[in-house]
C-alpha cells in the first residue's frame, strides 16, 4: 500500500504505537507536555544533526527544532520512521539518556523529538511524508 490511514484517537498522551508502512516500522508518539518542553529546550548547537529531516516542511534546509520535527500545528504528535540511522535496528521508545529512543544495537540515544544526541547514528530519525485527514486521522505516505 502506498499510504496508510491511522486513527490516533486511542493513543493516549504518553503512549506510542508502531505501525508498518512500506515494510518499515513507523513510530507514532503522543507526546506529553514535558517531552515537548524538553525538546524545545535543546539549543541547536547541541544537536549532532541540525537538519529537520522532515519532508512535510517545504524548506528542505529547515533546522531540527522541536517544532520542525513535530506534526505541523500539532506539536504533541511525532511521526517517525522507526529505524536507527546507524545500521537500521529498531530503537526502543521512552529510553536512553534523553528519554526518547534508544537503539540497543550500538548505543544511539535519541531525544523526545527523535533527534540523535549520542552514539554512532549520524542522523535524526527520519520522518515520513504524512498529513492529517481530520483531527484524529493521519495518512502516512
Ligand atoms: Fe542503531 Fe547501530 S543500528 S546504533
Amino acid at each position: 500500500l502506498a499510504s496508510t490511514d491511522v486513527d490516533l484517537g486511542p493513543i493516549a498522551e504518553g503512549q506510542s504505537i508502531t505501525i508498518k508502512w512500506r515494510g518499515k516500522p513507523v513510530f507514532i508518539r503522543h507526546r506529553t507536555p514535558k517531552e515537548i518542553e524538553d525538546g524545545k529546550a535543546v539549543p541547536m548547537a547541541d544537536l549532532i544533526d541540525q537538519s529537520a529531516r522532515n519532508p512535510n516542511i517545504a524548506d528542505a534546509a529547515a533546522e531540527a527544532t522541536d517544532q520542525n520535527r513535530a506534526a505541523v500545528g500539532k506539536e504533541q504528535w511525532l511521526v517517525m520512521i522507526g529505524t536507527c540511522t546507524h545500521l537500521g535496528c529498531v530503537p526502543l521508545g521512552q529510553s536512553g539518556d534523553y528519554n526518547g529512543w534508544f537503539c540497543p544495537c550500538h548505543g544511539s540515544h535519541y531525544d523526545t523529538a527523535g533527534r540523535i544526541r549520542k552514539g554512532p547514528a549520524p542522523e535524526n530519525l527520519h520522518i515520513p511524508p504524512f498529513a492529517f485527514t481530520n483531527d484524529t486521522t493521519v495518512r502516512i505516505g
